[in-house]
């Protein structure tokens, strides 16, 4: 029996191919009568595929009574109305660990980029300010520092064993201690964010977590600590963040997620102290290709009335 499914946001075109040629597939953001396109699928739509940043909201699977899956393209499920999903009984997969490396490596990245003026030097070379103004001011190191982690899972993990590399001393906040870890455990956010010189975010977006780093967190962080967001905006009081990296409360940031994506707080633009990135930190062909062909698998095994492979619990 052929399946029908709606897809609320365009996939990498790989995948969408392969999930258009096994399913009858719906696009929802191509409708121009979203209505109409719901009214019509009620009776016949038994799946909902979305990304992790569009979601899926509960005014849209109350219209889709038959809806038995959704399945997502992102580890996070924040845009999910899984309170709904749960009253329903409708399982909700992800794509945890596929992406954890790339999402680890951007971490880094932004780290290196925030404390080495990586884009500052790239604007001042290439503006040929160096034979002009010679050389520019120094930056600081990251090898040796110490690095905090919010949110020790599969991307808090990757992120460590990284940062081992660079000598970093880790320490990590977490909702309970990891046993056997290699790396410090400290209860408290505030207490962490004091004593690094850097605070990296992967936590993810948790009624718990949102809101966690506001305006005491990135005091304690300090002058010379840098905050690196690789998880979710809604994380960070992000007008408190752009304060503070105007009144230099804090050294630098590294961002690839903000509050209301795909906006960015424009004040961000003129900052030298903040390295921006488009939430990109899972965008890489080879992740993107993993993270799509779980949500092809995840479909197949409940289609064919298997477990599902990485349901969120
Ligand atoms: C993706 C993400 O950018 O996995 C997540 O939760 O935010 C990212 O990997 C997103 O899901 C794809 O749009």
């Amino acid at each position: 029996m052929s399946h029908t499914l709606l897809l609320m946001g365009p996939l990498l075109s790989s995948i969408q191919k392969s999930l258009e040629s096994t399913y009858t597939v719906h696009r929802y953001w191509e409708s121009n009568d979203q209505t109409k396109l719901l009214n019509q699928l009620a009776p016949e739509c038994d799946g909902v595929v979305t990304d992790g940043g569009r979601g899926v909201e509960g005014a849209i699977l109350e219209q889709l009574p038959n809806v038995k899956i959704v399945a997502v393209f992102g580890v996070g499920v924040d845009a999910v109305d899984l309170d709904y999903c749960e009253s329903q009984s409708i399982p909700v997969t992800n794509t945890p660990d596929v992406l954890s490396d790339d999402v680890a490596d951007m971490a880094v990245a932004l780290a290196l980029a925030a404390c080495r003026l990586l884009v500052v030097g790239d604007s001042y070379a290439r503006a040929g300010r160096w034979p002009k103004e010679g050389a520019m001011p120094l930056a600081r190191r990251l090898t040796g520092k110490r690095a905090g982690i919010f949110g020790m899972g599969s991307i808090g993990a990757a992120l460590a064993k990284r940062l081992s590399g660079f000598d970093m001393d880790i320490s990590y906040c977490n909702r309970s201690e990891k046993p056997g870890s290699d790396y410090r455990f400290v209860e408290s956010l505030e207490k962490m964010a004091a004593e690094v010189d850097f605070l990296f975010i992967t936590a993810s977006a948790t009624p718990g977590t949102i809101g966690a780093i506001d305006e005491t967190i990135l005091n304690a962080l300090g002058s010379n600590g840098y905050l690196i967001n690789v998880s979710r905006g809604t994380l960070v009081d992000e007008p408190a963040l752009v304060r503070c990296l105007q009144q230099n409360k804090i050294a630098g940031a590294g961002l690839d997620v903000f509050a209301s994506e795909p906006t960015i707080p424009e004040t961000l633009f003129a900052l030298e102290n903040v390295v921006l990135q488009p939430h990109a930190a899972s965008a890489t062909w080879e992740t993107r290709e993993a993270m799509g062909q779980l949500v092809l698998d995840n479909l197949n095994a409940h289609f064919s009335g298997q477990s599902l492979l990485t349901p969120v619990s």
